[in-house]
């Protein structure tokens, strides 16, 4: 592992502003459909406002032929109405998703206007629907269009706010990865995400951390390595194949809601209980914003059915509460598990057992091509 990374290890409890500060760079990636202003908040309010995440970005907004309005962009980023930051102050970017340098560039000067901190440009959505239209992944097949919307977004903003890239390998396979990465950093990228990934890929394993390796040797950019980090031990792992030293977080924040804190250091542990409050919590906060019961049940049942995905006492919840129509049913539910869970550990009298993420860890951590298959990714590709 290089020196850097072990310096950045180092400094983990500092919690860097950007991928090039010191401390160690750990943003909440994008989720469209999950990581809404709701979310964000959830999780960077978690330990008294002091979550360990550097950075949020929007869901993405979609430009087309005409730049989005204002209206639009603060629907995605209600946080521009408080200075582009989330109640405990981590600034969100707004993210946006087109093919069309023009109005990409004109949508990333009205969310500067309206207060955006920084602009991200997706890259690296997957989903048939996008791609057919000209955005997301579809941009990694064409190096030359990229680097020009990146710099027609890089001209269009004061240089202190950062634009940066968001995107996968390559297309069908990893080969063009040097050519994409260097058009980001030509069109004036201040860092570039990569999902280790294809798009063909869509969310299925294996991640190819290993394949970042070729885009930091060549030194352009900032990088922050993305996919299937789940445990801090897993950014070592992460940062030994790829020589990436900062880091984005996806599924992982809804499987293990306090892993910015861990990954920093930090002994900080959510039990059944906790997790409980906080998805009734999400759920309050989804209501209180405007959300309609069905939705805001809906939203805890997608954030279970994540987290279950790897944590199998999440599953077996999940499987109770799935077919559940009302918050007021699920509600005892939650607490019931909790319950069960307390009980169980007091009738083995043994050594209170670690969460399963926990115990999952260094299995999890080690090999880079695990199977792991993120099958609701699948199911909601973007
Ligand atoms: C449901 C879902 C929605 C997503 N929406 C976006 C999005 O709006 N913008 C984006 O750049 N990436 C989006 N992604 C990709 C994630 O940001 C991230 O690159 C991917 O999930 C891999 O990271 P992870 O393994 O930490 O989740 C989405 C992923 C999922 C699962």
């Amino acid at each position: 592992m290089s020196a850097g990374w072990e310096r950045r290890w180092a400094s983990r409890a500092r919690v860097a502003a950007t991928p090039s500060d010191e401390g160690l760079f750990l943003a909440l990636a994008p989720m469209d459909g999950v990581t809404d202003a709701v979310f964000r908040e959830v999780i960077t309010d978690l330990l008294g406002g002091d979550a360990g995440v550097s950075l949020c970005v929007s869901e993405f907004v979609r430009v087309t032929r005409d730049p989005a309005p204002a209206r639009v962009i603060l629907r995605h980023c209600p946080e521009l109405a408080r200075g582009g930051r989330t109640r405990a102050g981590v600034p969100v970017q707004v993210q946006l998703l087109g093919g069309a340098p023009a109005p990409l560039a004109a949508s990333a000067r009205i969310a500067a206007e309206l207060g955006a901190p920084a602009i991200d440009l997706n890259f690296g959505c997957p989903a048939k629907t996008v791609n057919n239209h000209d955005g997301g992944a579809s941009l990694l097949r064409y190096p030359e269009r990229l680097r020009g919307i990146v710099a027609a977004v890089r001209d269009a903003v004061a240089p202190a706010i950062p634009v940066s890239a968001k995107i996968r390998v390559g297309w069908a396979d990893d080969d063009a990865l040097e050519a994409i990465v260097a058009a980001a950093a030509a069109g004036g990228a201040s860092w570039i995400t990569i999902h280790a990934r294809t798009r063909a890929q869509g969310y299925k394993p294996p991640v190819l951390w290993r394949s970042l390796a070729r885009a930091s040797a060549l030194g352009l950019a900032p990088l922050v390595a993305n996919g299937d980090l789940l445990t801090p031990d897993d950014l070592g792992a992460c940062a030994a194949a790829s020589g990436c030293e900062a880091f984005m977080i996806g599924r992982g924040a809804m499987v293990d809601p306090a892993i910015f804190a861990r990954a920093r250091g930090r002994a900080v542990e959510l039990d059944r209980d906790a997790l409980v409050d906080l998805w009734r919590d999400y759920h309050g906060r989804l209501v209180a914003s405007g959300a309609i019961e069905s939705r805001a049940l809906s939203r805890v049942k997608q954030w279970l059915r994540f987290a279950g995905e790897r944590d199998p006492e999440v599953a077996c919840l999940f499987d109770q509460v799935k077919v559940v129509g009302a918050w007021e049913a699920m509600d005892p539910l939650l607490g019931r598990w909790a319950r069960a869970r307390r009980a169980n550990h007091r009738r083995s009298r043994g050594p209170r057992p670690r969460p399963a993420i926990l115990r999952a860890a260094p299995e999890l951590g080690r090999a880079e091509d695990r199977s792991r298959d993120p099958a609701s990714a699948a199911r909601s590709p973007r």
